[in-house]
């Protein structure tokens, strides 16, 4: 019944700096993969993982690629890893190869394993052909926006290795478009529409709001005035949840001469109020208060951002604090805002990618997309 090029998937990907972000149209359950990699080797598998997620193991290639045909450990495998590498403040995630590395592996992975709808195993199909939302921040997206979609658009290739249940399968991964929007007001774009595009909040839809994105390595302050977003205000910072981690896990090492092998391991402590370590030979310790100091001190920073912008601009009716580093931060940033009304919102760090799913598909509805 539908031809060929009509069969692409709808998908919206953030390509955030700790963690990619996949959500494919009709489906509600994203996939998350932290963007971390390592260089692959043949393993010793003594007992198979439970899925593949847990054992990204793939070669990649691509014409965007400069460094082609590796094997990388990619996502959990690699966090486990001491020799991983985790993006630092100088990466640019609109040229970065583990970036688009990851990003690949996910979209190969979302098309071939159903993700949330309920598919039993897999396709058989071994190309995947794809319509992508995704976006950079504010700071690099009038610089970068195009190459980053060159980037993208295209023909890929991605094989798994051991990866359970995807073992020695080729998947060609091919982005027949990208529409690239901006950090932050994407978010805004979707708490401000339904499924179906159609307003659901008129006081942000119609309103002059105000954004704080707090990412990994980024925060996004778009001012968003109906819907369109504020050239002159608008505004990105080049810090994020990362420098803090950082400066928690060096703190931690020189307290307890314990070392966390990357950040990703430090945050899911975080995420499950899991503070006590093991010393070697010395007993525990909590390393609650090492963090609780960093995220006060972040808090403060985010606030202080806030309240300049907003003097500036008087015109916002109110601010969202969203991204990852919002949920990690939002007892300490109410603590720091005192009188100052900010706004939170569930499901914080997936925001973008639920909004560049949408702007995507209201662009191909509005060209009447055809190809
Ligand atoms: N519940 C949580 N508790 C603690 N930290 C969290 C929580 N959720 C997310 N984080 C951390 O907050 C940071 C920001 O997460 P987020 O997913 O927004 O980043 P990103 O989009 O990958 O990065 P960027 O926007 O810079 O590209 C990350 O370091 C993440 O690990
Ligand atoms: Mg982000």
């Amino acid at each position: 019944m539908l031809g060929r090029k009509e069969m692409a998937k709808l998908a919206g990907i953030d390509v955030g700096n700790d963690s990619i972000k996949v959500v494919l149209d009709g489906t509600y359950k994203p996939l998350i993969v932290p963007n971390i990699i390592t260089p692959g080797y043949d393993r010793h598998i003594l007992q198979e993982e439970d899925s593949p997620l847990k054992a990204l193991d793939v070669i990649v290639y691509s014409p965007a690629l400069k460094q082609n045909n590796r094997r990388w450990f990619v996502g959990q495998l690699a966090t486990e890893l001491e020799d991983n590498y985790e993006l630092e403040e100088t990466d640019n995630k609109a040229l970065s190869d583990q970036s688009l590395i990851v990003a690949l592996t996910s979209l190969a992975y979302a098309g071939v394993a159903g993700t949330g709808n309920g598919n039993e195993g897999y396709a058989q199909t071994d190309e995947v052909e794809f319509i992508i939302g995704t976006g950079l921040p504010v700071r690099t997206y009038t610089k970068f926006h195009e190459s980053f979609e060159a980037r993208l658009i295209g023909e890929h290739e991605v094989t798994f290795v051991t990866s359970p249940q995807l073992r020695n399968r080729r998947i060609k991964v091919r982005i027949r478009r990208a529409i690239v929007s901006i950090e932050g007001a994407a978010a805004l774009f979707n708490l401000a529409t339904h499924d179906n595009l159609q307003v659901r909040d008129e006081e942000i839809y119609n309103g002059c709001i105000g954004v704080c994105e707090i990412g990994s390595l980024t925060t996004d302050l778009p001012v968003v005035n109906r819907m369109s977003i504020d050239n002159n205000f608008s505004y990105g910072e080049q810090m994020g949840m990362a420098n803090y981690l950082d400066a928690i896990m060096r703190d931690v090492e020189d307290t307890y001469n314990y070392s966390f092998p990357s950040r990703a391991k430090l945050v899911t402590r975080v995420k499950n109020r899991d503070w006590t370590i093991q010393r070697i030979g010395e007993g525990q310790a909590s390393i609650q208060p090492i963090v609780n100091q960093y995220f006060e001190r972040a808090a403060q920073r985010i606030v202080d951002l806030i309240k300049k912008r907003w003097k500036k601009y008087p015109d916002i009716q109110c601010y969202y604090v969203i991204g990852g580093g919002a949920t990690a931060l939002k007892s300490h940033i109410l603590e720091a805002a005192g009188p100052i009304k900010l706004r939170f919102v569930p499901e914080s760090e997936l925001q973008n990618v639920y909004g560049y799913l949408k702007v995507a598909r209201s662009r191909i509805n509005q060209a009447g997309y055809v190809e």
